[in-house]
């Protein structure tokens, strides 16, 4: 029995037994009093009998005194078992005989003083006597009086037999009224009254024992309401006041999290191991996530489960397929999952970037969806959800999956680590139920989402286009005003995080060369001469990212404001991506082609307007592009946040730069210091390339020192950090309901 039941029923049974004792301690004395008050008045009675019975004849006796038949008389009369003894007295007080009980120190007034007493008791050596003393009477009146000693303590005896029987009897009632009351109470306490009611209704019986009692219901719900509302305000309330970087973070996790285990998940590894002539190269993809996931992994540490894609990954492996990580200093470990090339071809070019790309990305390339695909996916999915049970030491980790890769891997989770905190994101835009409709999966991908106990998305946007989706195709109560899903009996914060890069930034690249240093090497690489200008773009090589148009825009530049042929250079790094899809080959084509026209609309010897420069460039060669650069290009037609502004902005030290950014990448809604255009619209970028290109110093300083605040405050350490902290707060809050429900059900 729980320990809560046992206090409520003794909150029952204590006083229960208090009131009996009282009873009892109350009960007994009157109890004693009336019986007494019986016997005494019963003797009296009998008294008056015994001597009304011989009155004639010891009348006749004191007549002929000679006749000995008195003596006789009154020793026969006391051979009755209640009489002790009696005695006959003279009128005037003399005692004129007596039987052999009677006591030597009684005389007639003493006999006749007792009786007439309210308790008429005397004690003999065998126990006390009721002394009675009735008249005789003759004919002519009376003629002597009777004293008559009754044995008395048999009344003690059964006096005392009448106290047992009534503590006996108040025990038996008090034990079954006790008894009556516990069954009672637990028959209530546990739902089975009401639960044999719901059978006889033909409901569950199990039901009412598991779910709480309905008159509390509101209560729990309003407490449930409370540390929502709480949650919302604390989230409100963390704002950017306090910086967030690593050693914050880290002690996010030790405080909030209790220095629970970070559990990683992404397709993409955050180093690629690749075999070449010379040996094993490490590179870092090309990956908006990679660049904000992989400074959180190095200040939490915890294990990144990604594919190894890379030619030289197995060699560097141990023989479970952990490598730590970065290079030469292992500040986490990453565990390969290694996919087979149907699967790699099925769940990665085919359902993720044939399907569910271009589905979030509206950026009018029709999505493909294969049944093979979809299969591929699942499976693929399912390896990674046994690869996270595998590295989880506990229970409860918390897992963190990142992308459109991974839709079904929270609901996969769930199911084998129930007690995990399940933190999914989103990097890619989430489209309305429309466009979203049309997938053939849409509800198995939305299940498997909402296995997740905090789902993100870049911007609150894309959180109402998923809201109003699950709305559309799924059966689950939405609370809008928290922004929680409920799904078969599950909730899922769905909230906006945006992502960021990491700042303060690592101290490889702070000890980056001057500005002039890269200004001069850039230049000289592309053949420039210092009075030229530098506009740059840096993206995967995709066609979401808005490079056709922008190209376009850089042509239209030059037939409106032909000053700028011969003095303007655009760079575009377009880092080879995706490249088995026919679709991106198509699309390095086409860019191809159009740098090609431009080139040769308006290059001249030593002059080339458009440099398409499609290789990988690492890390250090962008940063050093973007120091040398006029002018930044984003362009994006859709993004969900896209990084590279956000990277240009962090490596503008100088406060020199102008950034132009497409209303179509999340990042539009924080950059607002940009010049933001519509990607789509040919004569507004190029006016707005004008625009930057012109641009007075001092108000390329004003905007850059603005945006660097933002992107320093709202740095990765900030997307992560407040995730997690969320994170901290939904286990604190299931903690709490867990008691809530203990006692509810209790
Ligand atoms: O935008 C989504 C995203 O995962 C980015 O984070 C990243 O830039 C890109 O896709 C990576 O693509 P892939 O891993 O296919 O090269």
């Amino acid at each position: 029995m729980p320990m809560n039941t046992l206090r409520l029923q003794l909150r029952f049974l204590v006083p229960l037994g208090i009131t009996l004792v009282a009873a009892a301690y109350l009960a007994l004395p009157l109890m004693d009093r009336l019986t007494l008050r019986w016997y005494s008045r019963d003797l009296t009675l009998r008294g008056t009998l015994v001597a009304n019975a011989l009155s004639d004849s010891v009348a006749q006796s004191l007549a002929h005194p000679a006749a000995p038949q008195l003596q006789t008389l009154l020793n026969r009369a006391v051979q009755d078992e209640r009489l002790v003894a009696i005695g006959l007295c003279s009128l005037d007080g003399r005692l004129l005989n007596k039987t052999a009980g009677f006591p030597a120190s009684l005389d007639c007034g003493a006999a006749q003083q007792t009786s007439a007493g309210a308790e008429p008791l005397m004690q003999l050596p065998s126990g006390s006597v009721q002394v009675g003393f009735y008249p005789v009477q003759a004919d002519a009146g009376p003629v002597a009086n009777l004293v008559l000693l009754h044995d008395h303590s048999f009344i003690d005896r059964r006096s005392q037999d009448t106290r047992r029987y009534l503590v006996g009897l108040i025990a038996v009632l008090g034990g079954t009224i006790a008894i009556i009351t516990v069954v009672v109470a637990q028959l209530s306490w546990r739902g089975w009254i009401s639960g044999t009611r719901a059978l006889l209704r033909g409901e569950g019986l199990l039901r009412p024992l598991l779910s709480p009692k309905p008159e509390l219901a509101p209560i729990a719900a309003d407490l449930r309401n409370r540390l929502r509302d709480l949650e919302d305000e604390i989230r409100r309330a963390s704002g950017a006041s306090v910086p967030w970087n690593p050693e914050r973070l880290r002690s996010l996790l030790r405080t909030t999290l209790r220095g629970d285990e970070i559990i990683v998940v992404s397709n993409r590894e955050p180093y690629v191991h690749e075999a070449t002539p010379d040996g094993i190269v490490v590179k870092r993809p090309a990956s908006g996530l990679v660049t904000a996931v992989e400074p959180v992994m190095r200040a939490c540490s915890g294990t990144w489960i990604a594919h190894g894609s890379g030619s030289a990954d197995r060699l560097v492996v141990d023989a479970g397929d952990h490598v730590p990580l970065p290079p030469g200093s292992s500040e986490y470990t990453l565990r390969c999952i290694w996919l087979t090339a149907e699967e790699e071809q099925g769940y990665y070019y085919g359902f993720a970037n044939e399907g569910l790309w271009p589905l979030c990305h509206v950026a009018h390339v029709r999505p493909v969806f294969r049944e093979s695909d979809w299969n591929a996916y699942h499976v693929v999915n399912q390896r990674f959800a046994d690869a996270v049970v595998r590295e989880a030491r506990s229970e409860d980790p918390v897992v963190l999956v990142q992308d459109y890769h991974f839709a079904l891997l929270p609901a996969m989770i769930r199911a084998r680590l129930p007690r995990a905190t399940i933190l999914s994101f989103w990097h890619i835009p989430w489209p309305n139920p429309e466009s979203f409709g049309i997938c053939p999966w849409r509800r198995e991908i939305l299940e498997g989402m909402l296995g997740s106990t905090i789902l993100g998305f870049q911007t609150r946007f894309h959180c109402k286009n998923f809201i109003e989706t699950v709305d559309r195709y799924v059966e689950a109560r939405i609370e809008h005003e928290h922004s929680i899903i409920s799904y078969q009996n599950e909730d899922t914060l769905v909230e906006s995080y945006p992502i960021s890069i990491e700042w303060p930034l690592a101290a490889a690249t702070a000890s980056q060369a001057t500005v002039e240093r890269c200004r001069a090497r850039v230049f000289e690489g592309l053949g420039m001469t210092a009075d030229q200008k530098l506009a740059v773009g840096i993206d995967r090589l995709d066609y979401t990212k808005g490079i056709l148009e922008r190209m376009d825009a850089v042509e239209r530049l030059l037939e409106k404001h032909p000053q700028w042929i011969g003095c303007l250079v655009f760079a575009q790094v377009a880092a080879p991506s995706r490249a088995a899809l026919d679709e991106y080959r198509m699309f390095h084509e086409r860019l191809v082609k159009l740098a090609d026209r431009i080139n040769g609309r308006f290059g001249s010897p030593g002059y080339r307007p458009v440099h398409l420069l499609a290789t990988h460039h690492e890390h250090e060669a962008v940063t050093e592009l973007f120091r040398a650069a006029d002018v930044c290009l984003v362009t994006s037609l859709h993004d969900g946040m896209n990084l590279v502004c956000k990277e240009f902005v962090a490596a503008r030290d100088d406060e020199r730069g102008v950034l132009v950014l497409s209303s179509f990448a999340g990042a539009a809604r924080e950059m607002t210091e940009a010049l933001i255009v519509n990607p789509y619209h040919v004569e507004e970028c190029a006016d707005a390339l004008q625009r930057a290109l012109v641009m007075p110093e001092a108000e390329q300083r004003e905007r850059m020192a603005s945006l660097r605040m933002t992107v320093r405050e709202f740095n990765v350490y900030r997307w992560a950090g407040r995730m997690l902290a969320d994170a901290g707060r939904w286990r604190m809050r299931q903690r709490v309901e867990a008691r809530v429900q203990r006692h509810h059900v209790a």
